[in-house]
């Protein structure tokens, strides 16, 4: 198996703080990968290193090879990895057809066909959408510009169930046709494991154990009470 995004001994921080150490996670093409963990154990922290918001003082990241070490967050986006944060970071003003006329780019996903009920309201601003229309606006925000890798920080935060099961499961038959790598952040352990087909659990900035979504699912409640302390 080749990984698209490769993660190697990574140390990585804010300032002088640091967070991570040691960090190791790879993902291949059309494969979705878990970060899980309790609150405040770097996965967020992970996810900012690979697009150049974090400070990395060691180990590596490349994409197909090649290190993003020391490029800027906006040529990083060059080399087709999308990063959707936490916040979602949409402009209200703008409306669902100027988010994605920013962003399309030649080879991307027709973003209005995936999703009709962006297409029902494309000139709606962001600002007056629902919470579910907003993630859906920010994953084909990501989408439309045909990312080699994609980085999503809790998808499922404040949405029905309903909706977040149907985000994820576009974003699992969207990997699985066009080979695009996806690390997630959730947080949601079940939604997690049933989406991706591996995961790492991160403790305290490091990687505490790792394994399918199958076998981490079955060994759940010793992760939990092992590296969890729950
Ligand atoms: N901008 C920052 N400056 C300094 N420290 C930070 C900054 N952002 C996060 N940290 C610290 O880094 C550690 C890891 O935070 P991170 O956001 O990566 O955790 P997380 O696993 O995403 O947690 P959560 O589940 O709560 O989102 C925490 O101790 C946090 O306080
Ligand atoms: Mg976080």
């Amino acid at each position: 198996m080749t990984a698209v995004l490769e993660i190697s001994g990574l140390h990585a921080g804010y300032g002088r703080i640091g967070v991570l150490q040691d960090v190791g996670v790879t993902v291949a093409a059309g494969e979705i990968v878990s970060l899980l963990g309790p609150n405040g154990a770097g996965k967020t922290t992970t996810l900012l290193a690979c697009s150049g918001m974090a400070r990395v003082s060691g180990g590596d990241i490349r994409l197909d090879g090649r290190s993003l070490l020391r490029l800027s967050p906006h040529a990083i986006a060059r080399k087709r990895l999308a990063h959707i944060p936490e916040d979602r970071s949409l402009f209200p003003s703008l409306t669902i057809d100027e988010h994605l006329r920013l962003c399309a780019k030649p080879g991307g996903l027709d973003v209005l066909e995936l999703f009709p009920e962006l297409k029902k309201r494309r000139n709606r601003k962001a600002g007056v959408l629902s919470g579910g229309e907003q993630q859906m606006l920010a994953l084909g925000r990501a989408l439309c510009a045909g990312p080699r890798v994609l980085l999503v920080d809790e998808m499922s935060m404040g949405l029905a169930p309903v909706i977040v099961e149907r985000l994820f499961s576009t974003l699992r038959e969207i990997a699985a046709s066009s080979g695009l790598a996806v690390l997630m952040v959730e947080q949601h352990v079940h939604l997690a494991l049933k989406y991706a087909q591996r995961g790492y659990v991160l403790g305290g900035g490091r990687v505490r154990t790792e394994g399918t979504a199958g076998e981490l699912a079955e060994r759940w409640p010793e992760i939990e009470s092992s590296y969890l302390g729950r």
